[in-house]
């Protein structure tokens, strides 16, 4: 059996998750990855009061681990310019290292990747994208002879913790307040909720599937703090729902990446994922559709990427970093994609309110695919629903702001249609 010295930068909730999955479950990680990790070191500036590390070696310099007698460095101090620093540093000390760091990955991936080729080590981040739920090794490795076309995917548990929560009937804001009670979000949770966390993350399975750069060009990113839950009546009825869904797609050899709130069909994989869980669909020519689901947080989901990447790099006989697609694409700008939108309309109930509004969508040539005038909210005001045809995303914001410009129309929401 292989011995593998580590050395963990960083003794913060996935530090001490590992620190105790490698514990807690040596003989498994003994029998069933024929190998032992030993770790020789901890890069921790501070004392972690809910992990005592016994005898193990600390530094509290984490430049320092990579100096170390040891083969890997487990980058867990998140952030991006001192975490490129600290990666790089350990590659030209000759060490492997794993991350889960998505944000470092997004943004100097193909640096590191490059550096890591150069020195003849590896650079593995599996729980960088959905913690331990394998999707970094499944597209590089077991679906590495087939074409993808399209990955979408659920990829922030905060996200779809508060929408699948909205669609029950509760508001916004106080099921965020109970998504950081319980943990799942971030005390400040604008990442997660405004599409970052899950951009980070479709960047880098994008980059693994069509060979986009990282980091890639400026793409669409939109959060979900826009979605009311009258939102989920009107999306139900007509036989969908809302999630806020991570795409890219292979397009006429160029490539879509967004990140964005969408409907999708009620009866779909994804429409049916509720909770903090992630979920992710791949389409490939040889295996057709495949489904993913899991933990996307947390220490122990987190430790079980971490280790498995730790085996990976064990038995694995390359010495070099995992390269992706040689063939780079470029991205599609997104004003050029078409989508069929909702749109939920309050306006005054007067007669001829449908008729100006339907107006401008003729003026458009934008097809509308059904129009239902709901029941009124008050004497005066009432929302009117709509789905329309197929038109292109150059268009959208126009034709909100000439309807909103209009006399008798109040506000105006839209949310894109992710076609099937
Ligand atoms: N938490 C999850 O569920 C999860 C899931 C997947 C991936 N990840 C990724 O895992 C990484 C670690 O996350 P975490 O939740 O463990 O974060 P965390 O609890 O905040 O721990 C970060 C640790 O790194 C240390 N650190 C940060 N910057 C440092 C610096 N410049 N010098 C020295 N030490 C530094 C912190 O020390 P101080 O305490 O002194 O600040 C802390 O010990 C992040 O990249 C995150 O995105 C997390």
């Amino acid at each position: 059996m292989e011995t593998l010295k580590i050395g963990i930068c960083g003794w913060g909730n996935v530090a001490t998750g590992l620190y105790k999955t490698i514990i807690d479950n040596k003989e498994l990680i003994n029998s069933n990855g024929n190998l032992d990790i030993e770790i020789s070191v901890i890069g921790a500036r501070r004392d972690n009061p809910k992990c005592d590390p016994g005898n193990i070696e600390i530094v509290r310099d984490i430049f320092d681990v990579t100096e170390k007698e040891i083969d890997v460095v487990v980058e867990l101090i998140g952030g991006v310019e001192v975490a490129r620093e600290l990666i790089l540093k350990a590659i030209r000390n000759k060490k492997h290292v794993v991350t889960a760091n998505k944000a470092v990955i997004f943004n100097h991936g193909d640096e590191i990747v490059e550096e890591a080729n150069k020195n003849g080590v590896k650079f593995l981040y599996e729980s960088s994208v959905c913690a331990g739920t394998p999707i970094i090794k499944l597209l590089r490795e077991e679906l590495a002879a087939n074409k993808i076309s399209k990955i979408a995917g659920m990829l922030n548990g905060t996200s779809n913790f508060i929408l699948s929560n909205m669609e029950e009937g509760a508001d916004f804001q106080p099921t965020l307040e109970l998504a950081q009670k319980e943990g799942y979000a971030e005390p400040d949770p604008t990442f997660d909720i405004e599409g970052m966390d899950a951009a980070h993350k479709i960047g880098i399975l994008s980059s693994l599937a069509f060979g986009i750069p990282l980091p890639p060009d400026d793409f669409h990113i939109e959060g979900i703090s826009k979605i009311e839950k009258d939102d989920f009546k009107y999306a139900v009825e007509m036989g969908y729902t809302i999630k806020h869904l991570a795409v890219t797609k292979l397009n006429n050899n160029e490539i879509e990446l967004r990140a964005h709130p969408a409907l999708v069909r009620s009866n779909s994989y994804l429409a049916n994922l509720k909770g903090v869980r992630n979920g992710i669909e791949v389409e490939t020519d040889l295996l057709g559709t495949l489904h993913i689901a899991g933990s996307g947080a947390g220490q122990e989901a987190t430790a079980s990427g971490l280790i498995s990447d730790l085996i990976f790099l064990a038995n694995s006989k390359m010495n070099s970093s995992p390269d992706k697609s040689k063939d780079k694409k470029n991205l599609l700008n997104f004003q050029s994609l078409s989508f069929q939108y909702y749109f939920y309309i309050e306006a005054e109930d007067i007669p001829g309110v449908m008729a100006s509004i339907t107006a401008m969508f003729a003026e458009k040539n934008i097809g509308i695919e059904s129009i239902v005038q709901k029941e009124n909210l008050n004497e005066k005001v009432v929302p009117i629903v709509l789905i329309t045809d197929a038109f292109v995303e150059s268009k959208h914001m126009e034709l909100k702001e000439n309807i909103l410009n209009l006399d008798s129309v109040n506000s105006v929401r839209s949310i894109r249609i992710e076609s099937d």
